[in-house]
């Protein structure tokens, strides 16, 4: 039988899971099209690997297993799956039409929607995925400056002038490689070394788990003001969810670009370039960003409908109190059981288990943790990607669940039995580091 959200149970029979991946272990190179969601980041054998349906913020899985998500499709779900108002907005559209061979009405409904809620949004522009719009930011900026090098810090996507940066760069050409270079984030001393002359803009996520020391990022837009360099956010992950105009209202800084996707549209594919009109002109002529779909109207009525409900039902200010609950009641968990070297950290809307070496080998532990969760119906790769959909009744259910993984984790430490105690292939590190 299945299993279901519900404490102490046997882990999950996946065997459709696996039968799938058997075909596509064969056919798809990688098995995945989003890294994130691929078997990588799940423990083999144990953990299900393919998804057939989701309602709030529980999913099911091909053999009918039901979880509640704390991963949320990688970040874009921050209502809910099949959020009523979005889900409506979008079968409404379709009776429509989905694309068509002149502009739709929405583009200029949810630019104006955006202009509104967004700080510095005085002018906006569509595509499909987040690549596209930190693409386009970044030519944006060396067609304005007239300048080829760039700094960014943290992850962008998996055009050349960002990949070539990390390990996973074959076949980006070695003169792309040579134009960014990667600061450490929090840093200014470095940043400051490399900013120069030469540099047509910074690129940052404002904030992934650590928090900007005060002033970071004010000083970072004086600095780059002072070189003559434009500054531009990244916020695949602070967008509609830090606060509902991201990270430039959160931390009252405002970028000369910013670049949205994710949480935008509730699931459905839309990325967002916003800034100064001044920049954003250059692609009225000289820099050229168009795509068949960045107009599709599915999509933008989704956006048009999430941010509404964003807005409507204070959706941030839910998401820092559920989180705040998830991140405190973790790490008391975690000192309950004698584990000081496991904590959670981040925004309350976004953040992250992680594990010190001092106690054994983290991926092994976070493998382990994941594991035990799987029996209590809770689905997890490290990150609290909370939605406006988890409620009491689930962040208490989730703290029940940690109490019993952080248990057997104790245990198993203490045993020096971690991995004997995995019935699977552990997880392997997440691909965001840039060396
Ligand atoms: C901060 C950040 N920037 C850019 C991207 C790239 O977005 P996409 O995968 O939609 O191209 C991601 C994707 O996870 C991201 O997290």
């Amino acid at each position: 039988m299945a299993n279901r959200v519900a404490l102490d149970q046997e882990l999950p029979d996946i065997s459709e899971s696996q039968a799938l991946w058997e075909r596509a272990a064969r056919l798809i190179p990688c098995g995945t099209q989003t890294l994130a969601k691929g078997p990588t980041q799940y423990v083999d054998g144990v953990a299900p690997k393919y998804l057939a349906r989701g309602k709030g913020c529980r999913v099911w899985d091909v053999d009918g297993n039901e979880f509640i998500d704390l991963t949320m499709a990688v970040g874009p779900v921050v209502l809910g799956y099949g959020h009523p108002s979005v889900d409506r907005a979008i079968a409404e559209q379709l009776e429509s039409g989905i694309t068509f061979s002149l502009m739709h009405p929405l583009e200029v409904e949810v630019a104006e929607l955006i202009r509104r809620v967004v700080p510095g949004a005085e002018s906006v522009r569509f595509s499909k995925t987040g690549c596209d719009v930190t693409s386009a930011a970044v030519r944006l900026a060396r067609a304005y400056t007239g300048r080829d090098k760039v700094l960014c810090c943290g992850y962008h996507g998996w055009h050349d002038w960002y990949i070539g940066t990390t390990s996973r760069r074959a076949g980006v050409p070695l003169a792309s490689r040579g134009l960014t270079e990667v600061f450490p984030y929090n840093d200014l001393f470095s940043l400051l070394e490399m900013l120069d002359d030469q540099t047509a803009c910074v690129i940052l996520e404002p904030m992934i788990f650590e928090r900007p020391d005060p002033d970071y990022l004010r000083v970072l837009k004086r600095a780059c003001e002072a070189a003559g360099a434009l500054l531009i956010f990244d916020e695949m992950w602070t967008g509609f969810r830090a606060a509902l105009g991201g990270a430039q209202q959160r931390f009252d800084v405002t970028a000369d670009l910013a670049c949205f996707s994710k949480a935008v549209a509730n699931g459905m594919p839309l990325s967002v370039l916003s800034g100064r009109a001044d920049v954003m002109r250059l692609l009225e002529d000289d820099v050229f960003f168009f795509t068949t779909f960045g107009g599709e109207a599915l999509s933008l009525a989704a956006a048009k409908a999430t941010i509404e409900a964003l807005r409507d039902l204070d959706v941030p200010a839910r998401l820092e109190g559920s989180g705040r609950q998830l991140i405190d009641g973790y790490n008391a968990l975690a000192a309950k059981h004698g584990l000081g070297h496991t904590r959670a950290s981040g925004l309350p809307c976004r953040a992250l288990v992680s594990f010190d070496a001092v106690a054994g080998d983290p991926l092994l532990q976070k493998s382990l943790v994941q594991q035990e969760l799987l029996r209590h119906g809770v689905l997890w790769t490290g990150f609290h990607n909370l939605s406006y959909a988890h409620g009491t009744d689930e962040i208490e259910h989730v703290l029940a669940a940690y109490d019993r993984a952080l248990s057997v984790l104790a245990a198993a430490l203490d045993t020096r039995q971690l991995a004997a105690r995995l019935r699977g292939r552990p997880v392997q590190p997440v691909f965001r580091k840039t060396t």
